[in-house]
């Protein structure tokens, strides 16, 4: 049986890691205006912290996807549920992601997203698992370099459970 064994980063761990991010986000784009795109559902707890600790004039917007294939390629395509309602051409595109493990999903993303010329495209995720990396990405913000553990709350899931916890716990195969 899956169960929550213990917590990996406590409410106020995040809080302060968020406050940082959002610090340097502000630093590095110098008060130009951001669009940020947070990938559902996995980011929206994330995106929606990070964007009320950022000064600059942001907007937001949501993408759904999902990476095809069997994940042990670099390129491919990502597969687009749900797209930006928006025209990025000529912004600055931050996108915000929950976690990245193979980082295949962000890839393939990523080169989707340049096709449309941004002025700027940038990666932010809260979690990063580089062990089972697979592609190359560079993210510009990462949180926090994790274990690799299988982990949930703070908007991700196991199962679309825990996705409510507003610390980040890891989750185990117990008796
Ligand atoms: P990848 O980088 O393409 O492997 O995909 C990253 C996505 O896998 C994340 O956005 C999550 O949705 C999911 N994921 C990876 N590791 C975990 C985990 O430990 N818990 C829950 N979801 C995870
Ligand atoms: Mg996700």
């Amino acid at each position: 049986m899956y169960k929550i064994t213990g917590t990996l980063l406590s409410e106020v761990e995040i809080k302060a890691k968020v406050k940082e991010l959002a610090k340097r986000i502000d630093e590095d784009y110098n008060g130009e205006d951001i669009l940020l795109v947070g990938i559902l559902k996995g980011a929206s707890v994330f995106v929606a912290d990070l964007m009320r600790e950022i000064h600059a004039n942001v907007n937001i917007d949501f993408m759904s996807v999902s990476s095809y294939g069997n994940g042990t390629t670099s390129s491919g395509t990502v597969r687009i549920i749900k797209d930006v309602d928006v025209d990025i051409r000529g912004k600055n595109v931050l996108i915000v992601e929950d976690i990245i493990d193979s980082g295949v999903t962000l890839r393939n993303l990523v080169d989707t997203m340049q096709t449309r010329e941004p002025k700027s495209l940038k990666l932010c995720t809260l979690l990063d698992k580089p062990h089972r990396r697979k592609a190359n990405v560079f993210v510009d913000y990462v949180g926090f370099v994790v274990e690799d553990k299988f982990i949930v709350g703070y908007g991700i899931d196991y199962a679309e459970k825990y996705r409510n916890l507003p610390y980040i716990g890891i989750v185990e195969d117990v008796e």
